[in-house]
């Protein structure tokens, strides 16, 4: 199976592409990803090697760098490309409008030239809205998009089912919950806390910190995705989650606790602008449909993570520092002579 992989140089595409070259002998990936400062090709330095693994650099708004792209016969698409962090959203929506939705259009547009690629859409919770106290939303319930980002990701997935019914092309759509682990940018909560605690430096708490997420392990959400590429019927869509929201605070806690730290360092700020204040899913279809469920638990998941950060502060530094963005120079510009760049 030959698939193209967008965004994964980011968190999750790159632990998917670990997990999929881990486990199917098969496989052969291509990871297209424009090297937003949200893209840190380091984070798969480990595969450089692998003649199953091939990366280049290129924006999926680039319609000619996609038919390109799309005429090396892939039998599948994996979409993560986006603009992710909901606070740059509130701060200026044009990236997220570009990225999210006319870049998923190019994809679209290139995906229905191309009859028999499954299109995987990567989508989130955050499309739903802030779910109410003892609410989990079904796949049915409607979006109610309330940030600049969730809103460019609901438009996504309305193109990608529009495509699906007019143009018959084969798509998946799975919403996750926040996911954690390795590999993840330190300005979401749970690398940032590990972080600044590391350095003893203060961890910013929006509003009251009582603001419920619904964390998932990333390594489970790989494997949710790697079912739902070989065995979703066309046209699904997936919630995934584990199913046991928390308070920010409390996971705030537990690291601080887990890192020996002192609880002083947790700083009140001003809460984000329209600030969701629970997300929470059901994933009983996923878990019925493809036999599904989580493996890691939320405490196991969390003691991976920080021992993870812990053995890894050089990649850490460098995220910090911004050294990273030296690496795909000095690393893969001749791969870039792919696409005549
Ligand atoms: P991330 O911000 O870590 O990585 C995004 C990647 O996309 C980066 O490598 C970036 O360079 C690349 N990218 C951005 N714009 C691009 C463009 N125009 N062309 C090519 N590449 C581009 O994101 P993530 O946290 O790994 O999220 C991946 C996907 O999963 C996103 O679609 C996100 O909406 C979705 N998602 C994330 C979470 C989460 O908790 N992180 C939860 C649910 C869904
Ligand atoms: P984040 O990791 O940005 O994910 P999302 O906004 O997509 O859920 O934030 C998770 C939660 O943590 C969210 O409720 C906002 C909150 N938060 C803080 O309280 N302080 C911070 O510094 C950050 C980055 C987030």
């Amino acid at each position: 199976m030959k698939i193209l992989v967008t965004g994964g140089a980011g968190f999750i595409g790159s632990n998917f592409i670990r997990h999929l070259l881990g486990t199917r002998s098969g496989v052969e990936i291509l990871n297209f990803d424009k090297l937003t400062y949200a893209g840190n090709p380091e984070n798969l330095a480990d595969q450089e090697g692998c003649p199953r693994y091939q990366f280049v650099r290129g924006d999926i708004c680039d319609r000619a760098a996609i038919e390109k792209i799309f005429a090396s016969n892939f039998d599948a698409v994996v979409h993560f490309a986006a603009e992710t962090h909901v606070d740059r959203s509130i701060e200026d929506a044009s990236p997220f409008l570009q990225s999210n939705i006319f870049g998923t259009h190019c994809l679209l547009e290139a995906a229905r030239r191309h009859p028999r690629i499954r299109f995987v859409h990567i989508s989130t919770d955050e499309v739903y809205g802030s779910a109410p106290a003892g609410v989990s939303f079904a796949e049915e319930s409607p979006l109610d998009p309330r940030s600049p980002y969730a809103a460019s990701k609901a438009s996504a997935e309305h193109l990608v089912a529009a495509y699906a019914n007019t143009y018959g092309v084969s798509t998946v759509i799975l919403r996750c919950t926040n996911n954690f682990g390795p590999f993840q940018f330190p300005e979401k909560l749970i690398p940032l806390v590990i972080a600044n605690a590391g350095e003893d430096k203060p961890i910013p708490v929006y509003g009251d910190g009582l603001q419920e997420r619904d964390w998932l392990f990333v390594e489970d959400f790989c494997r949710a995705i790697a079912l739902a590429l070989e065995n979703a019927k066309q046209g699904s869509f997936y919630n995934v989650s584990a199913g046991a929201p928390q308070p920010n605070l409390e996971i705030i806690r537990t690291i601080l606790r887990q890192l020996g730290k002192s609880e002083s360092l947790i700083e009140y700020v001003l809460d984000r602008p329209g600030h969701d204040r629970r997300y929470a899913l059901q994933s009983s279809k996923i878990r019925r449909e493809l036999g599904w469920t989580p493996e890691v638990t939320f405490d196991e998941g969390i003691r991976k993570t920080i021992a993870w950060y812990q053995a890894n502060r050089e990649w850490l530094a460098h995220a910090r520092s911004g050294e990273y963005r030296n690496y795909y120079d000095r690393h893969y510009t001749n791969r870039s002579a792919l696409l005549g760049k």
